[in-house]
């Protein structure tokens, strides 16, 4: 893909890639990835993130299968769409794993904690596509989480909020497509 650096091409391009080359994606990279993630917003600027970059082969393999179970339980019964353009993530050059704080007062996370670490992942997304790089945020793994916790050495107080698998696309990937905005927006009170 090629890099793009119109905002509104990059909101329009940014879309799930789930398949990649075998061509590396340097570390000076990543970080300029990560400084974009860190330009997120997060509530009460608290800015309750790490990341793990995986690069490890054996720990891909490890978090591989635990994923591959978890999509196998998910969609046993019907594939998802382009469920053949996916790729085992052994096969993925870098799997970023985003961790979230969990807030002390419950030891769980909800919606708020979600709140202050995806607009991380978002900004990451972009920076990568705007790179001409491919990106996918997953959550998948979440319902097999303390495999995956225990797999990378995450320690409690702490949750694994995305898995983002990324590297240069496997070939070049059109807009991604949503309706009008007519479709979506309403005027002043809530309207079917
Ligand atoms: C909250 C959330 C969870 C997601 N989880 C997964 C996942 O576990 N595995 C996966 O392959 N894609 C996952 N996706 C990617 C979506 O399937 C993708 O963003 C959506 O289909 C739109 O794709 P497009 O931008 O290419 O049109 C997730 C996206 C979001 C926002």
């Amino acid at each position: 893909m090629q890099p793009i650096t119109d905002v509104a091409e990059l909101f329009r391009h940014q879309r799930a890639v789930r398949a990649f080359s075998d061509r590396e994606v340097d570390q000076a990279t990543i970080e300029e990835l990560l400084t974009a993630a860190t330009h997120g917003p997060s509530g009460s600027n608290s800015q309750p993130w790490r990341f793990i970059v995986v690069r490890d082969a054996a720990v891909k393999a490890q978090l591989s299968e635990v994923y591959e179970t978890a999509f196998g339980e998910a969609y046993a019964t019907r594939a998802p769409a382009r469920a053949a353009d996916r790729q085992p993530w052994t096969e993925v050059p870098v799997l970023i794993v985003a961790c979230v704080q969990v807030p002390a007062s419950t030891g769980r996370s909800g919606i708020q904690t979600g709140a202050s670490i995806y607009p991380a992942c978002q900004n990451l997304m972009l920076a990568a596509r705007a790179r001409g790089l491919g990106s996918v945020l997953t959550t998948l793994h979440r319902v097999k989480r303390a495999e995956i916790h225990e797999i990378l050495g995450i320690p409690d107080g702490w949750d694994s909020a995305a898995i983002i698998p990324l590297g240069w696309p496997d070939r070049s990937y059109g807009p991604n497509r949503r309706p009008p905005v007519s479709e979506v927006m309403m005027l002043d009170r809530w309207s079917e």
